[in-house]
């Protein structure tokens, strides 16, 4: 396993990821996918490191997903959730993530509705000169670079299983569907599908897709589009990705009814027909049964790949993990 390119200290943000980088976590997740077929899936990579995954808001995925890498590279894992904390006496979360330092944490995985959080504690890191790394699970609406990592995966894996890397999706069409404006998912994989000679079409109604998101990734070889109608974004696309309605996040009334919205944006088996044969839907979840997606496409193993972005995170976490704690030991 080489990670000879890696220089990186934190993950926060996918916007200055280079291929080669791409490629390194691509396909060192590939041998821990291969790890976790074994009959023993654990390795003793972090042994004697300490994880510890601080979650200021819900998650049953990542959280899991986490955990579970980095039990297998034998890491001691510590969990924390801000409703069962000291964060619910007054305790400041920087505060929090020096209780966690103080007991020799080496990498904070951390997820905040609030935008910015994991960059401020991985500057006070910084500032405090230890070696601590910090993993952003996930900032409000900012970021989310392991779930598009891990949606990288996915489909890189489905094109070429024995070597999955980013000029695979050179000139792909890739359709990305929902409440844009609340998801980090959708920026952090602008990021990595632009960057990837991808062309990324975004569709949803206009609330929910401003025309600000024409300025992202114009630097990138893959070209971003963006449409106020589904069909144009769907037709001849080779995969699409769906996206949950963000109801937590909606400060106004931003759409008429979920069931218009289903009428107009929602992925059904017809509507696939717009698309290249054997498109394939990604979703990140929790989904929305019938808002977003229809209860038949996301049971449909013919287009869902919504079970194995799953089991990817795993492998793709354990990969993470391993190259921020590899350079520790
Ligand atoms: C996403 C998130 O939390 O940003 N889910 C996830 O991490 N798998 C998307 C969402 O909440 O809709």
């Amino acid at each position: 396993m080489s990670n000879t390119t890696w220089t990186r200290h934190h993950i926060l943000s996918l916007a200055d990821f280079t291929t080669a980088e791409y490629d390194t976590v691509l396909q060192t997740a590939a041998s821990f996918q291969e790890v976790l077929s074994r009959r023993t899936k654990k390795v003793p990579t972090l042994q004697g490191q300490v994880v510890a995954n601080l979650f200021f808001e819900p998650s049953t995925r990542t959280r899991s997903s986490f955990e579970l890498a980095a039990k297998r590279l034998s890491a001691d894992t510590l969990n924390f959730a801000s409703a069962t904390s000291s964060i619910t006496k007054g305790e400041t979360i920087l505060d929090t993530a020096k209780t966690y330092l103080a007991m020799g944490t080496d990498i904070m995985v951390i997820r905040h509705r609030e935008a910015g959080v994991p960059v401020a504690i991985a500057q006070e890191m910084d500032r405090l000169g230890v070696k601590v790394s910090v993993l952003n699970a996930g900032d409000g609406q900012h970021e989310h670079p392991s779930q598009a990592l891990l949606d990288l995966f996915t489909i890189c894996t489905l094109l070429d299983p024995d070597l999955p890397r980013v000029e695979l999706l050179k000139e792909k069409k890739i359709a990305i569907v929902g409440d844009i404006l609340h998801s980090r998912v959708a920026r952090s994989n602008i990021w990595s599908l632009t960057a990837s000679g991808a062309h990324v079409h975004l569709a949803a109604p206009p609330t929910l897709l401003p025309k600000l998101f024409l300025d992202y990734a114009n630097d990138k070889p893959g070209k971003l589009f963006l449409h106020w109608e589904l069909e144009p974004a769907l037709q001849d696309a080779d995969f699409v990705m769906t996206l949950r309605l963000q109801k937590e996040r909606m400060s106004a009334h931003l759409l008429p009814s979920l069931r218009e919205y289903h009428q107009m944006f929602g992925m059904t088996h017809s509507r696939l027909q717009l698309c290249q044969p054997g498109v394939k839907v990604l979703h990140p979840g929790p989904v929305n049964r019938g808002v977003e997606i229809s209860s038949e496409v996301m049971d449909d193993p013919e287009f869902s790949l919504i079970q194995s972005q799953v089991t990817s995170g795993v492998a793709v976490r354990m990969a993470l993990l391993y190259l921020l704690g590899s350079g520790k030991a």
